[in-house]
């Protein structure tokens, strides 16, 4: 058997060269899901004003705005994410709301040279890509102030997640399943669905009063039957085996494409809206004060 190791860079590679593009064709489908599972543990959150907050992972940057809305004119963010392309919207969204007390920096979370002066790091579902978790979870404890406090949403099980593990099943009907050396953006979306491990990692990194909570909701996985086919074969892991699948794919792609019809149509809304469950945990945890 060969073991295959992947360094971080290949993953931002893999953001950046292949995802982003496909990201940002689903804007509405990926923001709107995501921003369910975030509402809650932002709405609970209190930062006091003046505080200086991280949020890493952030993407197009709509929860460091929410952030930097907390914090006040005399608190500040950083997001930072490893794709400009997500960062630009960010800025321009800031810009827009006449927002300067956030910035966006472009870079790794795992290897960034942090300097402990947040007061709170935050991320929704920008955690489960490291090559190296506890590394990663040590850089942003180092990034913290003594007392700072960890924030973080990441999906629970596949089976948990029914809106990606039905193109999934679908698709392993008429398509392999990924080998190996399959191009991915890194552990996965689902990497950090068993809180025993994500304690320990995080218990490892440094942090303690940790603590899980779960979140169930809606996501619209398709504004019609025809988005939701199309976003199904371009993310997660239905969108994976699509790729690659490479030639094979395409050729069967009208039979696929009519079985992931068949699957996703019991799941419209009355108005032709594809909803479908979700679920995430919200982890929280602190760097001690000393
Ligand atoms: C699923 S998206 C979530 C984006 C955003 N937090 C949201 O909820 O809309 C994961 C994000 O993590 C970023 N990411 C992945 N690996 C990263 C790394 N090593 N360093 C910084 N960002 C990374 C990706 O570019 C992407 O924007």
């Amino acid at each position: 058997m060969t073991t295959i190791t992947k360094h971080n860079d290949d993953y931002v590679a893999f953001w950046n060269q292949v995802l982003v593009t496909k990201f940002e064709r689903f804007r509405n489908i990926l923001m709107g899901g995501m921003s369910y599972h975030s509402e809650t543990p932002l709405r609970k959150l209190h930062l006091p004003e003046g505080a200086n907050a991280l949020d890493v992972g952030c993407g197009w940057g709509d929860t460091a705005l929410a952030l930097a809305r907390k914090v006040g004119p005399s608190g500040s963010v950083t997001g930072l994410d490893c794709c400009e392309t997500f960062l630009e919207k960010g800025r321009t969204d800031a810009a827009s709301s006449a927002m300067d007390n956030l910035r966006f920096i472009a870079a790794d979370v795992q290897n960034y040279p942090f300097e402990p002066e947040y007061d709170f790091c935050f991320s929704r579902f920008g955690m489960m890509f490291f090559s190296n978790p506890v590394a990663a979870m040590r850089n942003i404890h180092r990034a913290l102030k003594p007392g700072g406090e960890l924030l973080f949403i990441t999906w629970r099980k596949l089976e948990e997640n029914p809106w990606l593990s039905a193109g999934k099943e679908t698709l392993l009907q008429y398509l392999p399943a990924p080998g190996d050396d399959a191009q991915v953006c890194g552990p996965g979306p689902f990497s950090m669905s068993n809180p025993e491990v994500v304690i320990r990692q995080l218990q490892a990194s440094g942090f303690t009063d940790i603590k899980v909570e779960p979140i169930d909701g809606p996501v619209t996985a398709g504004d019609s039957i025809e988005q939701a086919i199309e976003f199904q074969l371009a993310i997660g892991p239905a969108g994976e085996i699509f790729r690659e699948a490479g030639e094979i794919a395409e050729r069967r792609r009208p039979i696929i494409e009519n079985a992931l019809r068949q699957k996703l149509s019991p799941y419209q809304d009355s108005n032709g809206k594809v909803v479908m469950d979700s679920a995430s945990w919200a982890y929280s945890a602190k760097k001690p004060n000393k």
